[in-house]
């Protein structure tokens, strides 16, 4: 089952939750089939998205919360982009993030790509800095160094630990030598999202509190109505592992805007001496 708790043999936490609604669209309302033990399939965002741009037809009339934690993730991504970068949000659901980047950062060049059909009646549809839904990196024949930068914002909670590793890889190749990729997620641990009532608890009481959350978000899913298995919420460790295996460097992990950002890049190529070209 792709749900059950990952023991790996290896470093970090993961564990499977499950969710029954989003942004206030209940899952079972979609018309689509709910698994306990699958991951939403493309057509299941599909679904949701489309609900979502009847029901509240564009940004501003989404949650206020939500927006304003949105606009600060942006801000945060925008600190660690350079100047007149080439950029690939990977993931990006409705554009959102991209949208506020796109309008404060007119010098960066932005490609969007998301695997469910985003309908394009978005307001980031109208930029002239953003491509939405068109990633020429995506094909294989293409494939190429594209990207200065390529950012995954509550992407990877949805993509089991192996798929992970070769997506990470796959992108990987995608940038430049000397590229980022960055990983915006939500850790298990609060702590890591930067939220300070965690700081003083002990080990042991952190792990207690995890253990029960787990429990109750994956095994106490039958006491949430019409749930959906949704993806793994991992902590800072388990996230070192899968950019370790997919060959990238760590370059910096902080918590901002209520999350953990895991800053990476690709080991630049080495000739047969070992040493960057160049060098050898
Ligand atoms: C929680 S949303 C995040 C959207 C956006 N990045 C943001 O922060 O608002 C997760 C998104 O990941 C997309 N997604 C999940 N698995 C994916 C995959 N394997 N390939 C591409 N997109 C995926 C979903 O369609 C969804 O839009």
């Amino acid at each position: 089952m792709s749900g059950s708790i990952e023991a790996l043999g290896s470093v970090g936490q993961e564990v499977p939750f499950c969710q029954s609604e989003w942004q206030g669209i209940t899952f079972s309302s979609l018309g689509v089939n709910l698994s306990l033990t699958d991951l939403p399939t493309p057509d299941f965002y599909t679904a949701f998205y489309s609900r979502l741009v009847e029901t509240y037809g564009t940004y501003r009339n989404l949650p206020a919360d939500w927006l304003r934690s949105k606009t600060n993730t942006s801000r945060e991504l925008s600190a660690c982009i350079e100047l007149d970068s080439t950029v690939l949000s990977f993931g990006c659901g409705i554009g959102f993030v991209e949208w506020v980047l796109a309008r404060e950062r007119p010098d960066l060049k932005i490609f969007c790509h998301d695997f469910a059909g985003v309908p394009g009646s978005w307001p980031i549809a109208d930029l002239e800095n953003v491509e939405f839904g068109q990633v020429p990196a995506q094909s294989a024949e293409q494939r190429s160094k594209l990207f200065n930068v390529i950012y995954l914002c509550q992407v990877l909670y949805a993509v089991p630990y192996g798929e992970a590793i070769d997506l990470l890889t796959t992108l990987a190749n995608q940038l430049v030598d000397g590229g980022m990729l960055i990983l915006v997620d939500s850790s298990v641990l609060p702590e890591e999202n930067g939220q300070d009532d965690q700081e003083n608890a002990g080990l042991a009481s952190v792990l207690a509190k995890f253990i029960k959350k787990s429990y109750r978000n994956f095994w106490g899913a039958s006491r949430i109505q019409d749930p959906q298995f949704w993806g793994w919420q991992r902590d800072n460790q388990r996230y070192q592992a899968i950019i370790e295996e997919a060959g990238l460097e760590s370059i910096d992990v902080f918590a901002a805007a209520g999350q953990s950002f895991n800053l990476t890049t690709n080991l630049i190529a080495t000739n047969s001496s070992g040493l960057p070209p160049g060098r050898g």
